[in-house]
């Protein structure tokens, strides 16, 4: 059975006349909400679906990495999306996801600890990753098909595997909480944030919405090393892409991730 907090019932009124998530589905448990959200996008469902699940079994990280991903505590969520904008555009879709879930955590967090944002995929709060967005998309030339986006964030879990423990953490943790957050409520939170967020890009204003996100971004100012550049790290360029002060003058790193250096 599913926690009440993410319950059918529940959602269908959280979820009530908006854009995302209006039609959903959720599971108790699937492989990933990713594939599963694919697989509907294929056979046409529309703009906005989104698949919810208390726990994965096979969730999928970047870079080929795994989304670990237990029942009873956080979000696991892939919306389908049919950008009217470009393939080349698809970066700003996680630009506007990281500023949903910056927006999601700050008001949890209350001022107290401010989150960021490691370029490109990445929530932080201070030195622990607390969220993570895989956009996964089917494109014919410049044309976008259609875009996943997927996004995993800890809610309240407190336990973690060995190899997360000193790197991972959760709102609740963050927060230093002991009453657990109501998922629906986060949920809902979130999704309105994301539909604030898309609806700049596809009004042509995505440099309103990078401009937001500029101030939280991780090592912002510092000296880094992003696919092969290093410089100091200066900000976002209209894509997305990260702009770097090297020695050779200013640079985009369009992929990898970035590590501070110096
Ligand atoms: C990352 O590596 O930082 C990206 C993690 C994305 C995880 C989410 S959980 C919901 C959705 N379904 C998946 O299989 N992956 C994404």
């Amino acid at each position: 059975m599913l926690p009440e907090d993410i319950g059918p019932q529940r959602l269908v009124t959280l979820l009530q006349g908006r854009r995302l998530g209006v039609r959903h589905e959720v599971w108790e448990s699937i492989d990933s909400t990713n594939e599963r959200a694919r697989v509907l996008a294929e056979v046409g469902v529309g703009e906005g679906f989104l698949v919810l699940a208390d726990a994965q079994s096979a969730g999928r990280g970047s870079q080929g990495r795994a989304w670990e991903s237990p029942p009873g505590s956080d979000l696991y969520l892939s919306l389908v999306l049919r950008p009217h904008y470009g393939a080349a555009e698809l970066p700003l879709l996680t630009m506007a996801a990281a500023t949903a879930l910056v927006e999601v955590a700050d008001h949890r967090l209350r001022g107290e600890t401010r989150a960021q944002v490691k370029w490109p995929n990445d929530l932080y709060i201070g030195a622990r990753k607390c969220a993570g967005i895989l956009v996964e998309s089917r494109s014919s030339g410049s044309r976008c098909d259609f875009a996943i986006l997927g996004i995993g964030l800890n809610v309240n879990r407190r336990h973690w595997p060995a190899e997360l423990r000193e790197n991972a953490t959760s709102l609740l943790e963050a927060t230093g909480r002991s009453q657990s957050f109501d998922r629906g409520i986060v949920l809902a939170e979130l999704l309105e944030a994301l539909e604030r967020s898309l609806a700049q890009i596809e009004s042509g204003q995505s440099s309103l919405l990078l401009s937001r996100l500029e101030p939280r971004l991780l090592w912002r100012g510092e000296e880094v090393e992003c696919s092969g550049l290093r410089g100091q790290l200066l900000g976002f360029d209209p894509s997305g892409a990260l702009r770097l002060a090297t020695v050779e003058g200013t640079r985009t790193c369009v992929s990898g991730s970035p590590r501070r250096v110096g």
